[in-house]
């Protein structure tokens, strides 16, 4: 296993991402917990020192045991990291004034090539994303200069005979595309063969979620969404019937949805499940809103009240259980310092925690989207269930503009399934991020058969994107439009007219509302 010792740094995670990448097994601590003994107790064939917002000419920053530097073991120290193992082994850093680099820069191959830069200098300098106020000055005894950037005359060194090395840039960053190399090459030279796999994620997850709970109960709330049923099922299979999952069925699913994610996770999985069933509850609340804002208050709030009702039923709950990512968990990866991370409150059961008392269980937090579904795969969710698009937490309200009206879902619900049945059938669905219908708020006349008709008008919507935060339409054939329109008109008793939403985002926004 490799020690990442965070000095909080924004992308520490990303340089775990990185080595899962690269099939190694690593562990983030912050640099607080990590004394000598710490460390001789886990033993790690590597260590890599992250970056960090502080300056270590600052007294009283965050420094590495000095022991660290004692037991042989290989050392990659990143930005900050590489300024503590300068400062700890005797070079010297400075706050210059003039030296700050924030930003893409090139760094120009110095001296003979070594091993850690195999792959690095094939077409000259390589590109760098850097980030650092304070530079190094004097590099420590025992380095020598390996790469060097305009600003960063020491961007790359090493102590070759002890495995040492230090940079001055985040190879972790998407902006430093050549970074993964110099990872790999580290992981090389101290000897790892990259043998880990999703499947001893597992059950290092696992083992931390028995660690954390120990034998008292957690809830979970149960959307039906690929997170929170990753984090489900992985929860249960750590500590069995003391969870219990909350499935609040608000009457705002898709057509068959709550009964294929009671049975999937009731007989499946044999989930203790509460099936929430609220609707009335919800359809209730919502006659007669049609502002959009007003019913995304109203479903959030009753959310938390009925979430909340059935929680109180489980006697001795002590954690509350959600598949929060780490794309959550941070919320804008900035270089320029400060606190390292900000927590955005999840969608649905935002503010619960604090309500009721509950500590958090958050098994997702280090893994980001795609590493989710292979922990699902790899949990034994079927890939229909794993590829499945978005569906936000409001539900269907959001597609029916307007008021609410049961007849309204029930059209709603019936056109939906024949719309994603069309984009199954015809290989499409892994092509679109996300695909629904929205039912108008308008009758229009039609003519079917002999008889005149005045019925709804629906707008069917798929976007590609990659990550709902931009979008663009999906260019369907004309056919493939037409076929679905007519299938829709002639199948859902209540729609006489079908249109195709061609908007971006932004201007427009994926859903309706
Ligand atoms: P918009 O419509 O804002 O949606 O372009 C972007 C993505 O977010 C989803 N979405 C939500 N998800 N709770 C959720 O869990 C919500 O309140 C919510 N609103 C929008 C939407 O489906 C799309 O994937």
């Amino acid at each position: 296993r490799l020690l990442i010792i965070d000095f909080g740094s924004q992308v520490t995670q990303l340089i775990a991402r990185r080595l899962r990448e690269l099939n190694v097994y690593c562990e983030i601590h912050p640099y607080q917990n990590v004394t000598a003994e710490f460390i001789r107790e886990m033993a790690p064939k590597a260590v890599i020192l992250s970056g960090g917002p502080d300056s270590v000419t600052r007294e009283g920053s965050p420094r590495a045991p000095q022991e660290l530097f004692e037991m042989g073991i290989p050392i990659l120290g990143i930005c900050y990291g590489q300024q503590v193992m300068m400062t700890q082994l005797g070079g010297k850093v400075e706050s210059g004034h003039g030296t700050a680099e924030f930003g893409r820069a090139y760094v120009t191959p110095k001296g003979p090539h070594i091993d850690l830069l195999r792959g690095w200098f094939l077409e000259g300098d390589e590109q760098v994303w850097m980030s650092h106020g304070d530079h190094v000055s004097q590099i420590a005894p025992g380095f020598e200069v390996y790469g060097t950037s305009p600003n960063a005359p020491y961007a790359i060194t090493a102590d070759l005979k002890r495995h040492f090395y230090a940079v001055q840039f985040h190879p972790e960053v998407h902006h430093t595309p050549n970074g993964k190399t110099l990872y790999e090459n580290f992981i090389k030279i101290a000897g790892f063969t990259g043998d880990w796999t999703m499947g001893a994620y597992r059950e290092e997850m696992i083992r931390k979620i028995r660690e954390q709970v120990g034998d008292k109960k957690v809830i979970c709330a149960l959307s039906g969404g690929v997170d929170s049923s990753v984090a489900a099922i992985l929860i249960h299979e750590a500590i069995g019937d003391q969870l219990t999952c909350v499935f609040v069925d608000h009457g705002l699913l898709r057509k068959n949805e709550a009964a294929e994610v009671v049975g999937m996770f009731r007989e499946h999985y044999n989930l203790p499940l509460i099936h929430a069933d609220e609707s009335e509850l919800f359809l209730g609340e919502l006659e007669g809103v049609s502002d959009p804002e007003t019913k995304r208050k109203i479903i959030g709030k009753l959310f938390i009240d009925v979430f909340q009702k059935h929680a109180d039923t489980i006697e001795g709950a002590e954690f509350l259980a959600q598949g929060t990512l780490y794309p959550d968990v941070i919320e804008s990866v900035s270089f320029s310092g400060g606190p390292s991370v900000t927590i955005k409150s999840h969608h649905n059961v935002g503010g619960l925690p604090e309500k009721m008392g509950l500590k958090l269980v958050e098994p997702l937090r280090e893994l980001f989207k795609d590493e989710v579904r292979a922990l699902g795969h790899e949990l034994g969710l079927p890939a229909s269930f794993i590829g499945r698009h978005p569906f936000p937490g409001p539900g269907l309200a959001i597609r029916c503009p307007g008021e609410i009206t049961r007849e309204k879902l029930e059209i709603l619900r019936e056109a939906d399934a024949i719309y994603i049945d069309q984009i199954r059938k015809h290989g499409l669905y892994d092509e679109i991020w996300q695909a629904f219908v929205a039912i108008l708020p308008v009758r229009t006349v039609g003519v079917m058969g002999d008889g005149r008709t005045y019925d709804y008008a629906c707008a069917l919507r798929a976007v590609t994107s990659v990550d709902g935060m931009t979008a663009d339409y999906y260019p369907f054939s004309h056919e493939f439009l037409g076929e679905t329109a007519t299938r829709i008109i002639n199948e859902v008793k209540g729609i006489n007219r079908c249109t195709y939403d061609i908007t971006s985002k932004p201007p427009g926004t994926i859903e309706w509302e």
